[in-house]
Parts: structure tokens; sequence; C-alpha cells
């Protein structure tokens, strides 16, 4: 078939049409204007009968200009409440993951966006890679506390790194156990580290539950899941963005060692309950196609 020079000009147009169309919405409008709730009910196994619980989270806020303003993360506060949640938590990665900003976002203005978040069993926080890598003192030291943690403490919300909380509803009681950053300390020649290391301690935060009441685990990354014992009845997770572009159930790149094993969304293996929040913000490059940015609320123990 013989293409005419005018149908060759239309069809170069009309693709480069596409992929300026294409361009806007994933950098633009699916990130900064499709944020959703995403909603799942489940009752894992050996949950108390009678303990309803709903648990709002947020990941990977990624606090940066133009697109995760101190004003968005305030408006997203307001929504998590109007969810009534019994309990918010944050699952790390507050600070912007990308330098392709138009200007950063400090924690000094990130956090107390955070300050608004309300629910009768408080707000909980876990630290996120990019907390850690933000911060050269913490990352030279090799320890915390990190101005991410105490930009969100100041904020007057708690942060857990290896640690625990008990909370009750109704007379049940019940955990929530924050594990510390599995990739806090990146390799850098400045602070002789080689590899990445993480600082997790998942037995010694399971030590801590000192009684038979479940155990609601927070850690960034997903890929501690196999390693996490049927005493957890459920695992919450971000970091993944659900790979940032999804399509199809598939997620072409992921930053976890197991692909798209743990990728995005509820996953159960061996009787263990995992959900990996897709997040709101996004690394490495402000994009977003087929993930948008979501508000994770979780039934518990009312399916
Ligand atoms: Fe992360």
């Amino acid at each position: 078939m013989m293409i005419t020079r005018r149908g060759f000009l239309r069809l170069i147009g009309g693709s480069l049409f596409s992929m300026v169309s294409l361009s806007a919405y994933a950098v633009g409008i699916e990130p900064m204007l499709l944020t959703h709730v995403k909603r799942y009910s489940l009752t894992p196994p050996n949950w108390p009968a009678g303990l309803r619980l709903r648990v709002v989270a947020l990941a990977d806020i990624h606090a940066c200009r133009p697109w995760m303003t101190p004003e968005r993360i305030a408006s997203l506060a307001q929504q998590v409440n109007a969810l009534q949640p019994d309990l918010i938590v944050l699952l790390g990665d507050y600070a912007a993951g990308t330098r392709l900003v138009t200007e950063w976002v400090d924690s000094s203005e990130w956090a107390p966006a955070l300050s608004g978040l309300r629910a009768p069993l408080g707000v909980w926080a876990i630290l996120g890679n990019h907390d850690w890598w933000e911060d050269l003192s913490a990352q030279r030291a090799g320890v915390g506390p990190t101005l991410a943690r105490k930009a969100i403490e100041s904020a007057g919300i708690p942060v857990l790194e290896n640690d625990v909380v008990r909370l009750e509803k109704d007379g049940h009681g019940f955990w929530v156990a924050g594990l510390a950053d599995q990739l806090a300390l990146r390799p850098g020649k400045a602070w002789g580290c080689s590899r990445f290391k993480g600082l997790d301690d998942l037995e010694g935060t399971l030590a801590k539950v000192t009684d038979e009441a479940p155990v609601i685990l927070l850690a960034h990354e997903p890929d501690i899941f196999p390693k996490v014992p049927s005493r957890v009845s459920l695992t919450l997770s971000g970091h993944t963005h659900g790979g940032q572009v999804r399509l199809f159930g598939f997620s072409p790149v992921v930053p976890s060692r197991f692909g798209n094993r743990f990728a995005y969304g509820h996953v159960v293996e061996e009787n263990r309950n995992l959900i990996v929040s897709g997040g709101l913000g996004f690394s490495i490059l402000p994009v977003r196609f087929g993930m948008r940015p979501e508000i994770l609320s979780i039934e518990l123990g009312s399916a």
C-alpha cells in the first residue's frame, strides 16, 4: 500500500498527538486527579469474633511540588478522616522519591500536613527507605532517629520502628507492630557501606507481643512477607507503587526481588494475608499509568 505524503504527515502528527496525550495523562491526570479509595474486607484466620475494625492506610506519599504539595496532603488527611477509620496507619516514604520536581517539600512542611489525621485508636506510622536515604547524617551514623521520624513525632504521630503497641476495641485487644525499614542504609563510600542494609528486626519486634491477641504488621517493603509467621493476622505494605505502570494485572517494573508476586493488592499465601498498597506518589519518574493513587480502607472481621 502506498502512503501519500499527506497521509504520512497525518500519521506522524497523530502519533505525536497520542504520545503527548498519553504523557499528559500519565504525568498530570492520573497521578494528580484520580486518587481513589481502594477497599478490602477480610477476616484473617483466628480473628476474634466480634472484633470489627476499619483500618485506613496511606502509603508512599512522596511529598514534592507540583505533585504532592502540603495542601494536597492535608486534603488527603481530610478524605481519610471522612472514611471514619478506627485506626489510621502510615506506611512510610513521606519524602520525595525523585529529583524531577519543581520544588522539594521538606519534612517541616509535609509532617504538619499529616497532623490533621484523626481516629479513635490513633494514627501510627512506620518509615520507608526514602525517609532514611534523605537523611545523610542518619546514613553516616547507621542509626536514627531520622529527620523524618522527628518531624512525624512533632506532628503528634508515634513512629514504630521494630516496636509494637497494644490497642483495644469493644473489649477486644489487638497489636499493631511496625517494622524498621528493610533498605534503610544504602551503599555509599562516604559512610563505608557497600550494600543495602536493613534495620528490620521481625523476630525482636514480634517478641514484644505478650499475649494471644491478633497482630497487624506494618512493613514498608513487602519482601519480608515470606518470613512473616502465621501468628500475624495481616501484613500491610507499600513501597512498590504497584509498579507505577500496571497493565492487565501486570507491572513491568517492580522494586521487589519477588517481581510481581507482591507488586500490588491482596496476596494470600499459606493462609497468611498481605495487602500491598499502590500508594499515592511516585519515585524515579513522575509517572503513573493504570495504577491510580489510592487510600487503602480495610474492614477486618466483617467478611
Ligand atoms: Fe519505598
